[in-house]
């Protein structure tokens, strides 16, 4: 099995004024490429911190993270921005979608990155999946919240990544728009083999992935379901 993210010794530290905040300390685990692993933990904890780490949206403060055998620790900003063009697929826990471009247009972006053709006929597809084929010319703001969030979630598969992240993909849905998202992100995972990584305060949702790795106050608490973890437990039986 080939190693799809691995995560060496992370720390991040933001500055404010004179004072420094340690957000995450020490953060360790691997994961394989077709993965589904949940991050937990209470509010403020650092889980969308950790998950902008891993993605390569942000840079950690000292360790490593080590996206598809890339290690970004010591790449540019624009670096950063390619790694994740052609692997990473992202959706943000307020959405992200730019406010002067309509839904489709939204889902467009990675794929015109990308120098994809026929775009537009790709993005409605994508649009229909979430269910929104009808709102295609809307703006973000003329969209409810779960709107908006299924459009972040077409816009993050479009570019069939390999690895998914997603902070609460289903925190602004009903049950049953729900558990149409968690359909389409398993369904992203068995046929694509795309690796997913999730944040959830739904444990429901978190029990379905193979690997919770629980947080708090900036620490890993608990990894269950971590080949390592397995495999120590195999051996002591
Ligand atoms: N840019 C920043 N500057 C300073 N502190 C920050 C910054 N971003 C996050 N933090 C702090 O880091 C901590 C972790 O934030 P984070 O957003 O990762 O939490 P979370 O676990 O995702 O919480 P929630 O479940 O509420 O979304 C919080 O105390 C937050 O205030
Ligand atoms: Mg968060």
């Amino acid at each position: 099995m080939s190693t799809i993210l691995e995560i060496k010794n992370l720390a991040k530290t933001y500055k404010s004024g004179d004072r420094h905040l340690t957000v995450l300390e020490g953060i360790n685990f691997t994961l394989n490429a077709g993965d589904t692993c949940s991050i937990v933990g209470p509010s403020g904890s650092g889980k969308t911190t950790l998950l902008g780490l891993c993605a390569g949206l942000d840079r950690a403060s000292t360790g490593s993270v080590i996206l598809n055998g890339i290690k970004l620790d010591n790449l540019s900003e624009d670096e950063r921005a390619q790694v994740r063009n052609q692997y990473v697929g992202f959706v943000f826990q307020n959405f992200q979608l730019i406010p002067t471009l309509t839904a489709l247009e939204n889902v467009m972006v990675p794929l015109e990155l990308r120098g994809e053709r026929n775009v537009q006929k790709q993005a409605m597809e994508l649009l229909g999946r979430v269910g929104l084929a009808e709102r295609h010319d809307h703006y973000p703001t003329q969209l409810s919240g779960g709107e908006q969030q299924r459009v972040s979630l077409a816009r993050a598969f479009s570019n069939r990544p390999t690895i998914l992240f997603a902070d609460e993909p289903t925190g602004n849905l009903d049950e049953e728009t729900g558990e149409h998202v968690e359909q389409l992100l398993f369904d992203l995972n068995r046929e694509a083999g795309t690796t997913l990584v999730l944040v959830t305060h739904d444990l429901e949702l978190a029990e379905k992935t193979q690997r919770i790795i629980r947080i708090k106050g900036g620490h890993v608490v608990s990894d269950t379901g971590a080949p390592e973890i397995i495999a120590t437990r195999d051996a002591e039986q």
